[in-house]
């Protein structure tokens, strides 16, 4: 007989009174307001009429398909974690603020995934799934779904590992697209997009600066390792960058893609040109975490070296 799963906190008792509205992060408070001040409609605020086809060869329109489409495969992702975070502000009786930031921040998510979707339809259609699907079962969650479902890890560790780490590092991606991107509504998309996320990204920071003070030196050790956890197994194992993934099919024909599309300007990136963007942002996020009370390790990749 299978064992009985685990207890997660949707089976605790649920408590919603009284309710709390009054700001207690205003920090993230401010957030939640400029995100509402800032919704846009993936439909009608890209001007899909500029993307011109013509330019493009058969081999680049297919690469660029396929980058989009699983642009929008990982947004999707995104969209089914920001949930089960809501479900844990709300179980947790946590700060009001974070619950409000984050029914904006799962639209978000869900317009970005939209916004990927139209690219790849535009670029010639949507493709549904990998054409090769090998590495997909070794990189194709982080996880966090789960981690923010379990009671027994800090809240912390989840937001440390998938904002300030996993979510940081795509950051920096997209604001190197802006940069390598040529075409006028690749370049729409991705800024469109860029400018939600730094709003996510700076909901993470705010969040660890407002908790970090109340942990426990366990508690911070768990956070340490769900932030390595997220950069050394997932981040650098492939999850965002196919060209840090073992070499395999699947990866092969990502990479592959990437490069037909960022030749084109259409988006993507290559190895060469994102190797120091992961390296500084790596960094980065080490020295921010020094004031919570630990040093990220060194680490090791056959692409990046130490670092
Ligand atoms: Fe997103
Ligand atoms: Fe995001």
């Amino acid at each position: 007989m299978a064992q009985a799963s685990e207890a997660t906190i949707i089976d605790r008792p649920e408590q919603r009174f009284p309710l709390r509205l009054a700001p207690e992060i205003p920090q993230i408070r401010k957030l939640f307001h400029a995100s509402a001040k800032n919704q846009w409609d993936p439909r009608t605020d890209i001007d899909w009429h500029l993307l011109d086809l013509s330019k493009y060869t058969e081999e680049q329109l297919l690469g660029a398909r396929e980058y989009w489409s699983r642009r929008a495969w990982a947004e999707y992702g995104a969209i089914s974690e920001s949930p089960a975070l809501q479900i844990r502000f709300c179980q947790d009786r946590l700060e009001p603020d974070l619950q409000l930031f984050f029914t904006i921040r799962s639209q978000e998510e869900a317009r970005h995934a939209e916004a990927c979707y139209l690219m790849a339809e535009n670029l010639g259609g949507y493709i549904e799934e990998p054409f090769v699907s090998v590495y997909q079962s070794s990189v194709a969650t982080h996880g966090v779904r789960k981690m923010a479902l379990d009671p027994n890890l800090p809240l912390e560790a989840t937001i440390a590992a998938l904002v300030c780490g996993a979510e940081e590092i795509a950051f920096d991606v997209f604001k190197h697209l802006t940069e390598v991107a040529t075409d006028p509504v690749a370049i729409q998309v991705v800024r469109a997009v860029m400018r939600d996320e730094v709003r996510h990204c700076a909901f993470g920071w705010a969040f660890m600066d407002h908790r970090i003070k109340s942990l426990t030196a366990k508690q911070i050790g768990e956070v340490e390792e769900a932030v390595i956890i997220m950069i050394r197994d997932v981040e650098m194992n492939g999850y965002h960058s196919a060209w840090l993934a073992p070499e395999n099919p699947a990866s092969a024909q990502e990479v592959r893609a990437d490069r037909l599309t960022w030749e084109a300007g259409l988006g993507a990136t290559v190895e060469e040109l994102e190797i120091p963007v992961f390296i500084e942002t790596v960094q980065r996020i080490r020295r921010r975490m020094l004031p919570w009370g630990f040093e990220l390790p060194i680490f090791e990749h056959p692409k990046l070296g130490a670092f």
